[in-house]
């Protein structure tokens, strides 16, 4: 049996049932503000799962060569390896609110130190990678395919405040995501991904403090789930949202799947300008030409799960194409995984409301001039980097195709 928390206290049990299934009691007497989800209120009765465990509680456990880490050092303790096997490891660390401990256990997040700047500054070499997942990943209660972890480093992390706010000093909770790539399938996937964040920010889209390692093996974002104060924010990704297990992360549409479901579960004083952010950071990802934005990779955060919910900060932009030329959109657009033409992105907008034909070409003109900027650091990067050199032009050459047959009104 595993206890499930919220806000640092104790909310319910989860136990397996059936064949497969699972089931989830909240305790009694449990404030409706200390849901696990917005999708499942405080109730008497039970949440009963017939496969697997319920999205919220899927939403970060590993995919990828952080699962199989763990399966290989975990599987022969319990004999299988099953959801609630890999829960028990990496739930007392977990992004979010929601953390998952053995029935009689306290909640201790207990995460080592590790200072970012040595991995910025790629100390150990090619061992950094293997030093560090062999540390870290029972800590690393965190979603998706790429190699990758989440470490403790409070005095790097600002909160997003210039001003560097200071966690306080009992604080042992994880402070940063690591990314790293592989050499063989996804060649400089960090810098990829940090120059896709940094037309993200030119756009206007609020993006995680993020840095690239000197060397560009690793990505190194703050958390945007963590407070300045040592608490955490909600996080629900689409998955989530649309009551889908992580294997159907790339089932479902832009129209359905992610903008009505925003403007189904966002709360904010201003809908229509988040709408439009929303708006702006799908039309970015076909500017990118990022094939893999799934509904893990759009999410919402929020102070109250009662209250308030905005659209989390962008992150995991990548230009796919220049690994999989042929690659196209991970969710469909008008029934079609194809990327679109700027029409129908403005299409799109108008059906969902969101503003005039003139509101949402200026989007995708700032999207377009985002681009174009990002592409002049790209080529500066790569002169100083030149092993980055051809994967960048290849970038800022898909930017083009992206900018001309996506977003503009030809
Ligand atoms: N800065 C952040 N703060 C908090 N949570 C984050 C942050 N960045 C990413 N996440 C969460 O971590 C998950 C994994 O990150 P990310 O999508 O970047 O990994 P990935 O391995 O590239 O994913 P994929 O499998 O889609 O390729 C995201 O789905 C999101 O839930
Ligand atoms: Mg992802």
């Amino acid at each position: 049996m595993i206890r499930i928390w919220t806000d640092g206290r104790p909310a319910g049990l989860l136990e397996r049932s059936g064949e497969r299934g699972s089931t989830f009691v909240y305790s009694p007497e449990v404030d409706p503000a200390r849901a696990v989800s917005v999708t499942m209120p405080v109730r008497l009765a039970s949440w009963n799962m017939a496969f697997g465990i319920a999205p919220i509680f899927e939403m970060n456990l590993p995919e990828g060569a952080l699962r199989e880490r763990l399966r290989l050092a975990f599987a022969k303790a319990t004999g299988t390896f099953d959801e609630l096997d890999l829960l028990s490891i990496v739930g007392r660390s977990q992004l979010g609110r929601v953390r998952f401990t053995a029935a009689d256990a306290e909640l201790d997040e207990g995460v080592p130190f590790q200072p970012v700047s040595e991995i910025l500054e790629g100390r150990h070499g090619g061992e950094l990678y293997r030093i560090l997942i062999e540390e870290f990943a029972p800590y690393s209660g965190i979603s998706g395919v790429q190699p990758k972890f989440m470490v403790r480093d409070e005095r790097a992390f600002t909160a997003g405040d210039p001003a560097g706010q200071v966690l306080p000093p009992s604080f042992r909770g994880a402070t940063h995501i690591v990314k790293f790539w592989d050499q063989s399938e996804f060649p400089q996937l960090a810098a990829n991904e940090f120059f896709c964040l940094k037309a993200a920010e030119r756009c206007g889209l609020q993006v995680p403090p993020h840095r690239l390692s000197e060397d560009g093996s690793a990505l190194v974002m703050d958390r945007f789930d963590l407070r300045a104060d040592g608490s955490y924010r909600g996080f629900e990704d689409f998955c989530v949202l649309n009551a889908r297990r992580t294997e159907e992360k790339y089932a479902g549409s832009y129209e359905a799947g992610v903008m009505r479901r925003f403007q189904q579960f966002a709360r904010s004083s201003d809908l229509l300008e988040e709408s439009l952010r929303l708006f702006t950071l799908i039309a970015l990802n076909c500017g990118l030409r990022n094939g893999d934005a799934h509904l893990k990779d759009f999410g919402i955060l929020y102070d109250d799960v009662e209250g308030d919910a905005h659209l989390a900060p962008a992150y995991d932009l990548v230009t796919t194409t220049v690994y999989i030329p042929a690659d196209r959109m991970a969710l469909t657009l008008n029934g079609s995984n194809q990327w679109p033409s700027g029409k129908n992105l403005i299409k799109f907008g108008e059906k969902r409301s969101l503003g005039s034909r003139h509101t949402l070409a200026a989007r995708m003109e700032r999207i377009r001039d985002a681009l174009a900027e990002t592409a002049k650091d790209v080529e500066v990067y790569g002169k100083g980097h030149p092993e980055f050199a051809d994967t960048g032009r290849r970038m800022v050459a898909q930017w083009e195709v992206g900018a001309r047959d996506s977003l503009s009104l030809r």
